[in-house]
């Protein structure tokens, strides 16, 4: 029965869309070229939500030929259905990857260890993210400001967060903080539950106002604003590649993996880039620069493949130094509970047993529960009791919405989360059939810092990915607040209107703990965490004076000619919120900084005015 549920709800929306696709309503592939020519202006590494931003603005000049170079393939009709984000990880659009065992974290998980996905395909991590539109906080760019990188405040930031939007929320239409010119449009899903109001009223009782967290005050409960557009998801491919793509002067290749960027040692200048495509190795030059957009994880490893990152790490490997920079260090992400589950009662939420009813709502009409963006609808930010209560600085983020991780009858859903299927049947095999929220909480400013490192020098091997997740102690007592937040969350009035109840899925190593007590929660956060999946930090920005940075305030790495990393692995440190809009902000700054040093060239005829 399980299985075949997930199965026919996938049949379901596969034939109705391809129905429609078939009468030509859904064409958003990408063309791509099949052979490369032997030099560019820019290479681009890397199809993410940074890549697809910089092939798009840097092709606006027309005489520049831009190449982008992806691994991956392209987005679905599955990866165009905004519920069903929760199973992409386990499929061709992903890596899996899996975090180095710790003593602190992810401890009732298969190997001790969290699971990692990143995207792989065109619009990279946008294509299978849950889609969640938010941009942080005023202080966190200014704060970047006053790491010594000049232009990166919070106006600057402001800028290039509405160049970018194509908001399309009828109420917040002349808000001064929304664009509606760009190419990334932000709306809301066009169904949802009655869960959802209920949360935001019950929001209202813990004292938190609903308004745009977007806006001039980031502490509230908001009605979620997603990257979706007609009821799919609207990927950064689909937002800024699809409308690039008949230019004539950017060339896209797929399913081709850069192994490393060629730098000349002696002028420590990168020429081109190597990569494989169909069996064979192509060597491309670049004229201009080669631009890094290969995300948090895999931009510090092709850096190292290619002799740029910690001197010592390198020669262990037996790969030439080239430059000795902190590459892969300064690793940050969000973390926060998994696994937190409250009932409620029939009709209130999305029912299990009603996918295929679902399925065909979407299919046919592109409306329905299909269009809630990762199962998530309500999204705030919080104040514990650590935060400065007199600022606008909330320390806790909780996503939440009408699902559950039994949501498809344990088929597939508990893996992506790193649980054993026996651990999975004993915790939540009874919310099976059910209907019910999850909320998850996180901390937005997590002080444990990881890193990454390769385990060798064969580019196609993953990295070790050590987040280091509770390595300081404030961050799992903050954590333990929020999680209280979250639980009294459904002790409000409107949840218990729908009979809220906290699912109490204890872990077998937690279970002789008094339950909700602050030790109980740890000992949770400690068996089952989750990556919100935000690595950022690893190609740091910073001056050449700060022993940490890896790249200047205009993006270019130090001590290299002719190379930048454009994507959220520059972030000084880690925003409080979710980070697709912010890399995409960072990449349209980028173009910017891009066009602007080389009017300079032209005009001075001097590339020494840049490099
Ligand atoms: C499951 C998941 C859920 C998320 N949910 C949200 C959310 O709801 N809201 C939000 O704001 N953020 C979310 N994020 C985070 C957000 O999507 C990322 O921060 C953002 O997409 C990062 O952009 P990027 O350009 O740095 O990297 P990516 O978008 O990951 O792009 C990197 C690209 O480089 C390619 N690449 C890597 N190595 C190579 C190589 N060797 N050769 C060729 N190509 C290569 C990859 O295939 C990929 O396409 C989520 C991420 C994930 C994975
Ligand atoms: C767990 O570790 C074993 C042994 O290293 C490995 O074969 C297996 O694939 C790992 N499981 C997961 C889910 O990573
Ligand atoms: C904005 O933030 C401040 C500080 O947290 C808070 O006191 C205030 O109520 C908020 N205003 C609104 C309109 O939500």
């Amino acid at each position: 029965m399980a299985r075949e549920t997930a199965i026919i709800m996938l049949l379901s929306v596969i034939a109705g869309r391809l129905l429609l696709w078939s009468l030509g309503r859904n064409s958003h592939y990408i063309d791509t070229t099949t052979t490369p020519l032997a030099t560019y202006d820019f290479i681009i590494v890397g199809g993410g939500s940074a890549g697809s931003t910089l092939a798009n603005r840097l092709t606006e000049i027309s005489d520049w030929k831009v190449l982008l170079v992806e691994q991956g393939g392209d987005g679905t009709t599955i990866t165009d259905v905004p519920l069903l984000a929760q199973l992409l990880q386990l499929g061709p659009q992903s890596t899996m990857y899996h975090t180095e065992p710790t003593r602190a974290a992810c401890l009732g998980l298969v190997n001790q260890s969290c699971t990692f996905p990143r995207g792989k395909c065109l619009g990279g991590s946008s294509t299978i993210n849950y889609m969640v539109y938010t941009r942080g906080n005023r202080l966190d760019y200014e704060k970047w400001e006053s790491m010594g990188n000049p232009g990166w405040g919070y106006d600057d930031a402001l800028k290039y967060f509405k160049k970018s939007e194509n908001l399309q929320i009828p109420r917040l239409k002349d808000s001064h903080f929304h664009g509606t010119k760009g190419f990334l449009t932000v709306s809301e899903a066009k169904s949802h539950t009655a869960l959802r109001d209920a949360v935001i009223e019950g929001g209202k009782e813990l004292g938190y106002s609903n308004h745009d967290l977007n806006g001039n005050n980031q502490t509230g409960f908001m009605i979620m604003q997603s990257n979706t557009q007609d009821g799919e998801r609207f990927s950064a491919g689909k937002a800024y590649l699809k409308p690039a793509n008949s230019r004539a002067n950017l060339h896209v290749v797929i399913n081709s993996f850069v192994k490393r960027i060629l730098i000349d040692p002696k002028t420590k200048t990168a020429r081109g880039v190597e990569f494989e495509m169909g069996g064979r190795t192509y060597r491309v030059r670049a004229r201009k620069e080669v631009i890094l957009s290969a995300g948090a994880i895999n931009s510090p490893q092709i850096l190292m493949l290619s002799g740029v990152g910690p001197a010592a790490h390198l020669r262990e490997l037996n790969i030439p130094v080239i430059k000795d920079l902190p590459v892969g260090k300064n690793l940050q992400d969000h973390v926060g509970l998994a696994g937190l589950l409250f009932t409620v009662k029939p009709g209130s939420s999305i029912d299990p047993n009603r996918a295929l009813n679902y399925a065909i709502d979407y299919a046919f009409r592109s409306d329905g529960y299909f269009t809630i963006p990762g199962g998530l609808e309500v999204v705030a930010f919080i104040k514990t009791k650590y935060a400065d209560q007199r600022l606008d600085w909330p320390d806790i983020q909780m996503h939440i919405g009408p699902t559950s991780i039994a949501l498809d009858f344990g088929d597939s859903a508990y893996k992506t989360f790193g649980l054993s299927k026996p651990v999975y049947t004993s915790l939540y095999k009874l919310a099976e059939g059910r209907e019910a929220m999850t909320i998850l909480p996180s901390m937005v400013r997590p002080k444990s810092k990881g890193r990454i490192l390769l385990r060798s020098s064969n580019p196609s091997e993953h990295p070790m990915i050590d987040p280091n997740y509770f390595d300081h102690p404030d961050d799992i007592k903050v954590l333990v607040e929020g999680i209280k937040t979250a639980v009294s969350l459904c002790e409000t009035g409107p949840l218990k209107a729908l009979d809220c109840q906290w699912y109490k899925a204890t872990f077998p190593s937690c279970a002789d703990i008094q339950r909700r007590t602050d030790e109980y929660w740890e000992c949770m956060a400690r068996q089952f965490p989750q990556t919100i999946y935000h690595p950022v930090g690893t190609c740091k920005m910073g001056p050449a004076t700060d022993p940490s940075a890896v790249v200047d305030a205009r993006l270019k790495v130090h001590g290299i000619r002719k190379l930048r990393v454009i994507d959220a692995s520059i972030m000084p440190k880690i925003i409080s919120g979710n980070t697709n809009a912010p890399t995409i902000m960072i990449a349209e700054k980028g173009a910017d900084m891009i066009k602007e040093d080389w009017k300079r060239v032209k005009d001075t005829n001097d590339v020494r005015s840049i490099f």
